[in-house]
């Protein structure tokens, strides 16, 4: 077999080459290896509720319509969004149709793709065999309230693909998260490059270094076969409290600490907290000025479990401490879509996609999802906006923003070798890129692929590092301007 151009071991925990991120060649070897061949998240189940309702999903020149087929939970098919005819898009975005009606010349198609009709049929003769003027079915699974898709007719069975990330987030009822808001933007950065700003909380101290007051932000991160798992050393959930790189500061009325923590995250994030737990914070002030801080945070989380009892938006069942440690705070699946969970009833959830006509600019969307008391999910709209700047999008994406072209535009630096990822923070972003460029070589190589890497003792912590970056630059294969 002959070398792959880019194997595997050029990635390290502490280095990552340039190549994965500016080289023309690299991403298209996604296009041909990655993008046909793996499970992709293609909408949200609730975008396609009714019979007939359909969303478009587009991957780089790929266009596939999901489509509701009938009440069942799984009637939903995923089709080529192309008619057999001459090859006209049948439908553009979202809709609802009762049937599928070609623009072009009207050949028509039910909602599972059959062909209803030809026109002047006899004019073929013998020539159009059947089921060739059927649309084209491709692989589609649920899981999560997510309805995903794969090209590839062979692929690994989606629930064996989302391992082990699956099982440790069994217990959140992804499923009846709906949506609070949507937006899409276009990013000046390749795929990768942005999602990474999402995959590590290792910028949080300088990026967002408003949120170390109430953030304990030292944080911890692990491949977990081909997806990613980031969470906090000592975290069973949020890592509350005031960040160790700050000037230690009595925290005082610890009521009042939480409520402004609350207030931020509001603000500043606008998800990851719903607003019955907003509330929730605001009834704490009923306690005592001096209750002791262990107090005030059981009294939380039994307020925010009260609350969304009583509202009827209900709570997971089973969920302890063990089992949130284990969930951690924040997933990345392979190979385009991050979401952070530790608030259960408040996910926020990421994709990213390459843009068709630019490697260097990445579609990306943001979810945010919450658990919501019957008839109180609010009206949404899904926000398209050309530019980050564009959107109102709140502080924290807006720092993150700033950060992601700048990186790509540094990269291209003739003064910059290799991405030298922290190896501790950072681990789950070189894992990634080890799975990424195994996958391109074969999708089937990480198929079981299940074991969690697991951190080397503290003493021996990345001592099998080479401290010097000699091949550095043999790895990075830059290209040259362009
Ligand atoms: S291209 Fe669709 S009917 Fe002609
Ligand atoms: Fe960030």
């Amino acid at each position: 077999m002959t070398e792959p151009a880019y194997p595997v071991d050029e990635v390290r925990d502490d280095l990552i080459p340039l190549a994965d991120y500016l080289d023309p060649e690299f991403a298209a070897l996604e296009a041909r290896n990655l993008w046909p061949k793996v499970w992709q998240q293609a909408c949200r189940l609730e975008e396609i509720e009714e019979i007939g309702q359909f969303v478009v999903y587009e991957i780089l020149t790929e266009s596939i319509i999901v489509v509701r087929t009938g009440e069942g939970e799984a009637d939903v098919a995923a089709m080529h969004n192309v008619c057999p005819h001459r090859g006209t898009l049948l439908v553009e975005g979202t809709g609802h149709v009762r049937e599928f009606l070609c623009p072009f010349h009207g050949w028509r198609f039910g909602l599972d793709g059959a062909n209803i009709e030809v026109v002047d049929p006899a004019d073929w003769g013998k020539c159009l065999k059947p089921g060739e003027t059927d649309l084209k079915h491709i692989q589609v699974g649920m899981w999560g309230g997510w309805v995903w898709i794969n090209l590839d007719p062979d692929c690994q069975p989606l629930m064996e693909f989302l391992e082990p990330m699956a099982s440790r987030c069994a217990l959140h009822e992804f499923d009846k998260l709906r949506l609070a808001w949507y937006k899409t933007t276009t990013v000046e950065a390749n795929w990768k490059t942005t999602m990474e700003a999402f995959m590590e909380f290792y910028h949080v101290q300088t990026t967002h270094r408003q949120m170390l007051t109430y953030t304990r932000d030292y944080s911890t991160s692990r491949g977990m076969g081909r997806h990613g798992w980031m969470s906090y050393e000592f975290a069973t959930g949020l890592p509350l409290g005031r960040s160790e790189r700050l000037d230690p500061q009595e925290v005082g009325d610890f009521r009042e600490y939480l409520y402004e923590y609350g207030k931020q995250f509001k603000h500043d994030l606008a998800s990851m907290q719903t607003e019955r737990g907003y509330q929730a914070i605001q009834k704490l002030r009923e306690l005592p000025a001096d209750t002791p801080p262990e107090d005030v945070l059981a009294k939380w989380g039994e307020n925010i479990y009260t609350a969304a009892i009583e509202s009827g938006a209900g709570w997971p069942e089973g969920i302890t401490p063990e089992y949130m440690a284990e969930s951690g705070f924040d997933w990345a699946v392979f190979p385009n879509t991050v979401f952070l969970h530790p608030a259960v009833e408040s996910v926020l959830w990421y994709r990213f996609r390459p843009h068709p006509d630019d490697f260097e600019k990445t579609i990306m969307d943001t979810y945010s999802l919450e658990r919501f008391a019957p008839g109180e999910q609010p009206a949404w709209e899904h926000q398209v906006f050309a530019r980050p700047e564009d959107g109102d999008y709140p502080l924290i994406y807006q720092q993150d923003f700033v950060n992601i072209p700048r990186v790509q535009k540094g990269m291209r630096s003739s003064g910059f070798a290799a991405a030298r990822t922290n190896p501790m923070q950072e681990r789950a972003i070189a894992n990634f890129h080890r799975r990424l460029r195994e996958f391109l070589i074969d999708p089937h190589a990480g198929d079981n692929l299940m074991a969690e890497d697991r951190l080397p003792p503290p003493g021996e912590r990345n001592g099998d590092l080479d401290p010097t970056i000699d091949r550095v630059v043999e790895f990075s294969r830059k290209p040259g301007p362009q």
